[in-house]
């Protein structure tokens, strides 16, 4: 309570002058309670450590109203305002509801207060919760450094690379802040011997985290947990595969830690030193210092420092399909580009992914991709049947299949749906003919594309929660007479059949065929 509510007097009151006076020096003097209600107004910086030595850095501009908190947060990349915000009894809680890149996204922060300082807890969805002390800082503090000029537009000469979808396979889906040198070792040694690099999977990337700190020179450096990059590398590269890294084109990663702004020339030649094969360039911070307009030429500095740095290494962009990248993308020599927010686990953000990219498919063209971001099968939060649709959607739309499950533990289903020789030839059809959606009637989805041998594959979607029978006619595909059909989920053919194809389809499933005319 505040001492102000304490001294009011109530109006036509008398009190005699020695009274009141004891009453004001008593009320003024007497110690304030224990459990007293700060107030958090003002900037705060949380500091999450990372487990590598360093920590990541969030600002919060809080604004206290009673038990109302509103204000912004600042994780180092963007500005989120609190959608919803209370503090009571020592307990601040902090909802961010935003939408990324076309998905919604809802990070929680639950914070106590104690001596002047919050120890907080964020909840990222689908994420491990991180922990942090948040204290008092000045305003200036959350300031992202000065803008540096940016060059005028050209076309970047094209690399040569990524004739077919890059396939591959990524720390960030399920490893995060946890992938390190033994895991990348590990999973480069299980893409061998399950046999996904017999499949055609070839990258190990190594995503956000990895950074440490820059030297006296400016030269980036791995943390702790990444003791030697070039060895690594040699590592990944001794089983005939390559291997990818990441960076952002701001001051920090979307995961706060070191990026490449400034230092664009420098850390391409010590991405190509160490023997990197493959880039993720991730806009995170870029967001604050550079307008949405200036994207093109900020992507367009790496893909020449890339050049320059004079080793073949497949350039991809990352900034969730804002500014149309699809038009661009390839200017800026880029080899494919993220096309939206970031994948989860889950049924209904990969369906609100995969079957909205059907509009952009003819973008896509030999060493220009549209990436829809990354494999979540084998992760555990989708059944099989919804691992198959995920599958065999990004095959249709020749999207880059960088696997995102543990390759160290695969179950047997998983191994059948990422080595699918089958599917994986739909999407590295060296055409590139685009997927064309033939039809949309409720929760059903038919979808259609054109191979280089002349065949066609054709897809039956059901996205409802029931199974259900659909057909497709051979008319609404422009086929004629009685095409050959293979199933290819159950790698069996049908032999050839007239006017129409019927299956019955699990809910979120998918039958998947290829037909011979
Ligand atoms: C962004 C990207 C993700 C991943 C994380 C890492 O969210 O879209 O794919 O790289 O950053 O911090």
């Amino acid at each position: 309570m505040k001492r102000s509510a304490q001294l009011c007097v109530r109006p036509g009151r008398r009190l005699a002058a020695s009274g009141a006076l004891l009453t004001l020096t008593l009320l003024l003097f007497r110690p304030l309670p224990l459990v007293a209600q700060v107030d958090l107004t003002g900037f705060w910086v949380l500091r999450i450590p990372t487990g590598d030595g360093n920590y990541r850095e969030t600002f919060l501009d809080l604004k206290q109203s009673g038990e109302n908190v509103t204000g912004k947060i600042l994780p180092g990349f963007r500005e989120f305002p609190i959608t919803e915000g209370t503090f009571s009894a020592g307990k601040l809680h902090l909802v961010v509801a935003s939408r990324f890149g076309g998905q919604e996204r809802r990070v929680t922060y639950e914070g106590s207060v104690a001596d002047g300082k919050i120890s907080m807890t964020v909840n990222f969805p689908g994420r491990e919760p991180l922990t942090g002390v948040a204290e008092r800082t000045r305003p200036e503090a959350a300031l992202p450094p000065p803008r540096l000029p940016l060059p005028s537009l050209h076309d970047v000469p094209d690399n040569g690379l990524a004739r077919t979808p890059p396939m591959g396979w990524n720390s960030w889906n399920k490893f995060a802040g946890k992938v390190d040198d033994a895991v990348v070792r590990g999973v480069a040694d299980a893409m061998v011997d399950t046999g996904m690099k017999a499949a055609g999977y070839i990258y190990i990337n190594i995503d956000d985290t990895w950074q440490g700190q820059r030297d006296s020179q400016g030269n980036i450096t791995a943390n702790r947990k990444f003791p030697d990059m070039r060895a690594l590398a040699e590592y990944v590269h001794s089983k005939g595969l390559k291997i990818g890294i990441y960076s952002s084109p701001g001051p920090k990663t979307c995961a706060g830690y070191e990026g490449s702004y400034g230092h664009e020339d420098q850390d391409a030649k010590t991405f190509a030193d160490w023997g990197f094969d493959y880039l993720k360039y991730d806009w995170c911070s870029a967001g604050r210092i550079y307008k949405d307009e200036d994207t093109q030429a900020v992507y367009q500095k790496m893909g020449d420092a890339l050049l320059k740095a004079g080793r073949p290494i497949v350039y991809g962009l990352c900034q969730y399909g804002r500014e149309d990248v699809w038009n661009w993308g390839t200017k800026v020599g880029g080899n494919l580009w993220r096309t939206t927010g970031d994948i989860s686990d889950h049924w209904k953000s990969m369906e609100e992914i995969g079957f909205r990219q059907f509009a952009i498919a003819a973008y896509a063209r030999p060493g220009h991709w549209n990436d829809p971001d990354m494999l979540e099968v084998g992760n555990g939060g989708m059944s099989n049947d919804e691992y198959r649709t995920h599958m065999a959607l990004w095959s249709l739309l020749a999207a880059p299949l960088l696997a995102g499950n543990d390759l160290r533990a695969m179950s047997d289903e998983t191994k059948a749906i990422l080595m699918n020789r089958e599917v994986i030839a739909i999407d590295q059809d060296p055409d590139a003919k685009p997927v064309k959606k033939i039809l949309e009637q409720g929760s059903t989805v038919i979808a259609a594309r054109p191979l280089s041998d002349n065949s066609m594959a054709v897809a039956i979607f059901n996205r409802g929660e029931a199974a259900a029978t659909i057909a497709v006619r051979w008319a609404d595909l422009g086929l004629q007479g009685s095409p050959a059909v293979r199933d290819l989920w159950a790698h069996k053919d049908l032999g050839t059949i007239a006017d129409q194809f019927s299956a019955g389809v699990p809910p979120h499933g998918v039958v998947l065929i290829k037909v011979n005319h």
